[in-house]
């Protein structure tokens, strides 16, 4: 498929404090979007000024949620080049999600084109520093105007792009997590392991109750017995317990996330022992209380790797690391932000440069 380019004559002023970047407000000049329709396939591939997309109010999406979406970043060399880290896993990811949400799959070379064209006529909306980058929100919908429950006939896809810095408003530093024990995000057999936007409107409820209650994420059980782990919903989860780093295993019901298979292999090359097993809430507790729970973090393309400070479970409270970073958490983070950003070695074959 050709890709056609409308640059935009209208750049939008670009944020002149890269310190104070927060999450998802500001995007970039540009979009790449395309279409398609059952029995013709994908058409009008096209980069053109970052606008409004016009939808019919009986479009399938906004009724049956046929929406799915990844993340990835973009970020700024010290040679002033551009990396991209593992774009792959997040377009064979998006395939992934497609198919259960039985959708059309894109190409996933065809689309990797796009995306860096997109960033090189965005390049300088990439921030310099670290913890800056350039987030890349690819996403499909259904647009079919249709109100019979099944499939959509017709799509968009598109690719926005925007500077951002930390996700959370901790910055880098520990956040406190709310363990849910009655409202679950997902279940065995459902869309859990999907990136899509019902399972994040699923978790909003819970979530902004623990907001108020002035903590930063929900930690969510199984939905079968209320007692294993399963993830933080923006974040995979990972415990260090003795010297074993523990994470729940990829049964469906949580994201296979990129980060997290990304600093399973890093601390797996340093001779850790990293076990994927189910864990539950109590064994979490109980190794918080004999002092054999050394640190909880976070992973996820936007937080990055968030340590955990605290835990929250039945109004009773947790300290983890001492409400501090860990060693463990640091050192993978240093890790993983240096081959992202190009100034350490790239053993795995994870970077892909755009420019
Ligand atoms: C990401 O980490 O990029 C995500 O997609 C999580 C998110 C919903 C902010």
């Amino acid at each position: 498929m050709e890709l056609k380019i409308i640059p935009s004559d209208l750049p939008k002023p670009k944020p002149h404090d890269e310190a104070s970047l927060g999450f998802g407000d500001i995007f970039s000049d540009h979009m790449f979007i395309m279409f398609y329709e059952e029995g013709k396939g994908w058409y009008d591939a096209c980069i053109r000024p970052y606008d409004k997309v016009e939808l019919d109010p009986a479009a399938m999406v906004l009724h049956y949620a046929q929406a799915i979406f990844e993340g990835l970043k973009a970020y700024k060399r010290k040679d002033g080049g551009i990396n991209l880290f593992r774009p792959w896993d997040n377009l064979k990811r998006f395939n992934r999600s497609a198919r259960r949400m039985c959708m059309p799959e894109i190409d996933e070379g065809f689309v990797l084109h796009c995306m860096k064209q997109l960033i090189i006529m965005d390049k300088d909306w990439v921030p310099k520093n670290e913890g800056t980058s350039l987030y890349i929100r690819p996403t499909m919908f259904a647009t079919e105007p249709h109100l019979g429950v099944r499939p959509s006939k017709t799509y968009i896809f598109f690719i926005i792009t925007g500077p951002v810095g930390a996700y959370y408003r901790e910055g880098f530093n520990p956040v406190k997590i709310y363990v849910e024990d009655y409202y679950v995000r997902s279940a065995p057999g459902g869309t859990g392991d999907v990136k899509t936007g019902g399972n994040y409107a699923a978790s909003l409820f819970s979530s902004e109750a623990a907001k108020a209650k002035g903590f930063t994420q929900v930690l969510w059980l199984d939905a079968v017995e209320h007692r294993y782990i399963e993830e933080v919903g923006t974040m995979n989860v990972l415990f260090l317990i003795d010297d074993e780093l523990v994470t729940p295993p990829l049964t469906g019901s949580i994201l296979p996330g990129i980060t997290r298979d990304s600093v399973m292999q890093i601390a797996r090359d340093w001779g850790m022992k990293v076990v994927e097993r189910r864990i539950s809430i109590d064994e979490v507790i109980e190794a918080a209380q004999d002092g054999r729970l050394k640190e909880a973090f976070g992973t996820g393309t936007a937080t990055v790797i968030s340590p955990i400070g605290q835990i929250t479970y039945k109004d009773k409270s947790y300290v983890i690391a001492d409400g501090r970073m860990g060693e463990l958490s640091k050192r993978l983070y240093d890790e993983i932000v240096g081959i992202q950003y190009g100034y350490k070695q790239d053993p795995y074959g994870w970077i892909e440069r755009v420019c």
